[in-house]
């Protein structure tokens, strides 16, 4: 429990944002896979990632930690390549919360000599892995569900795969990537569709690794179905890495800064990816005052300008190679509502629970929709944060596949107020709250607050800098 109360001044300072949460796990992976030592600073050492790390080492990759003083993380990994992974002295791996640890883990030992039970926390087997199950079986994996309800524990028997051509049902970056990672060990080509492209670092960093990808969209139209295809590849080679800030993470202080009247915040080393950057182009439509700066190296202060919106400083850098990082400067702003759907869904996926909170504050009606998979990821999103934004007083419907947010009235005053706030154990929902109650009339208590765990141990620290740098 942990007990919230609105703001008292506006937010200011700057803060540097931890590493993507997608991109560290990505890294250990891929490094546990290649030949050679694979250094990856700026590593996410949240919980989930964590549980990755440990899943490879239990398949006897040696990693090394390494947390400097200023709490900066970098791992080593002493990947063996492609066919260095041993069996592990108990097969059963734990993946903790981490929806990406078990689902891409699944494509990475389908192909693999030995057998393994991935099974994570109540959440993660309670989570749909057909979608992992249906596409690596076509494949010739020998993979089912324990209880036979189609989740988490998942029994693996390595054996032979070969390549397929799969359109999935769904926009989905851990199923996309669990097939591309089976696709590296299978006979002849594998070739995933999906209906709009989920974030693509599995196929930049299986590139960088040395893997050979072809990737387009049909018919060229960047918001239509989109393709991955992979070859089988002889070996991977190690990288160095340097993982950019998780957009996910630095939402919440984007947020913040818009919401409370003054703010004015510098958030550092912010990755922009464009199938990661969506909560960016949304609140930019609902009148977000941004400025995107290149990455400085003193602290307080911000580098060249790139540019005023997200266009123009992705524009500006285009020819950078790898994962594209900014800093961006926010001053708190008026926002309106706006209708979220289609193809933006994937690229704002994580962010959609903070996306609403700043919707109930912002003037005029918010809709969400095509975001059905809210509902399975480590909460039922869609239930949670409708629930808590009413419980605050907002107007609030849960839809199918998103919501409606009524937001306030011109001139209107605070449109929250404290409450009880249910997490679900979700991070996101307790993080998302966790701002929402800096503008609430009234105390908020936060159920659990020990969630932020999963993607940002610092959070609260981090919180409370920019509100004492007063
Ligand atoms: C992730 C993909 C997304 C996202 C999750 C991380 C990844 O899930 O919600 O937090 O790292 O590939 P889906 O692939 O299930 O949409």
């Amino acid at each position: 429990m942990m007990k919230l109360i609105k703001t008292a001044g506006p937010l200011s300072g700057s803060i540097q944002i931890p590493g993507d949460k997608s991109i560290s796990h990505r890294a250990v992976m891929f490094g546990s896979i290649a030949q050679g030592t694979t250094r990856i600073r700026h590593f996410l050492s949240g919980a989930d990632c964590l549980s990755t790390i440990d899943c490879f080492r239990r398949l006897q990759i040696p990693i090394e930690l390494h947390t400097d003083p200023a709490g900066e993380t970098q791992v080593l990994v002493h990947g063996k390549g492609l066919r260095g992974l041993s069996a592990p002295a108990d097969p059963l791996l734990e993946t903790g919360n981490s929806g990406t640890t078990t689902r891409i883990l699944s494509g990475i030992l389908a192909p693999q000599p030995f057998t393994c039970i991935l099974s994570g926390d109540e959440s993660i087997n309670r989570r749909p892995m057909k979608r992992v199950i249906e596409p690596l079986s076509r494949m010739g994996a020998d993979i089912e569900s324990v209880n036979g309800n189609g989740c988490a524990p998942l029994r693996i028997r390595g054996t032979a795969l070969h390549g397929i051509s799969y359109t999935s049902p769904v926009a989905s970056a851990q199923v996309k990537s669990a097939i591309l990672c089976a696709g590296l060990y299978a006979e002849g080509e594998t070739c995933v569709t999906e209906p709009a492209r989920s974030r693509d670092h599995t196929e930049k960093m299986l590139s960088l690794f040395g893997a050979e990808l072809s990737c387009g969209f049909e018919q060229g139209n960047s918001s239509g179905a989109y393709t991955a295809l992979i070859r089988p590849a002889e070996e991977l080679y190690a990288q160095d890495i340097s993982v950019p800030g998780d957009i996910s993470s630095a939402a919440y202080f984007i947020a913040a800064a818009l919401l409370v009247p003054g703010s004015e915040v510098l958030v550092r080393g912010v990755g922009i990816n464009p199938t990661r950057a969506g909560f960016l182009t949304a609140v930019e439509q609902m009148g977000a005052d941004l400025t995107y700066y290149a990455s400085g190296q003193n602290p307080d202060e911000p580098g060249v300008l790139l540019g005023r919106s997200l266009q123009e400083a992705q524009e500006a850098l285009r020819c950078v190679p790898g994962e594209p990082a900014c800093d961006l400067l926010v001053r708190s702003s008026q926002l309106s509502g706006i209708v979220i759907e289609g193809a933006l869904i994937p690229t704002l996926i994580d962010e959609i629970p903070i996306l609403a909170v700043l919707a109930a504050c912002a003037e005029g009606e918010t809709v969400i929709r095509d975001a059905a998979e809210l509902k399975v990821k480590e909460s039922d999103r869609i239930a949670y944060v409708t629930e808590n934004l009413r419980a605050m007083g907002a107007e609030a419907v849960p839809t199918e596949d998103g919501m409606i947010l009524a937001g306030k009235s011109r001139g209107e005053g605070a449109a929250l107020h404290g409450a009880l706030i249910r997490t679900g154990l979700d991070h996101r929902i307790a993080m998302s709250f966790a701002v929402a109650a800096l503008v609430a009339e009234g105390e908020c208590t936060l159920d659990d607050e020990a969630c932020v765990r999963i993607s940002y141990p610092a959070f609260f620290q981090d919180l409370s800098s920019l509100l004492s740098s007063l």
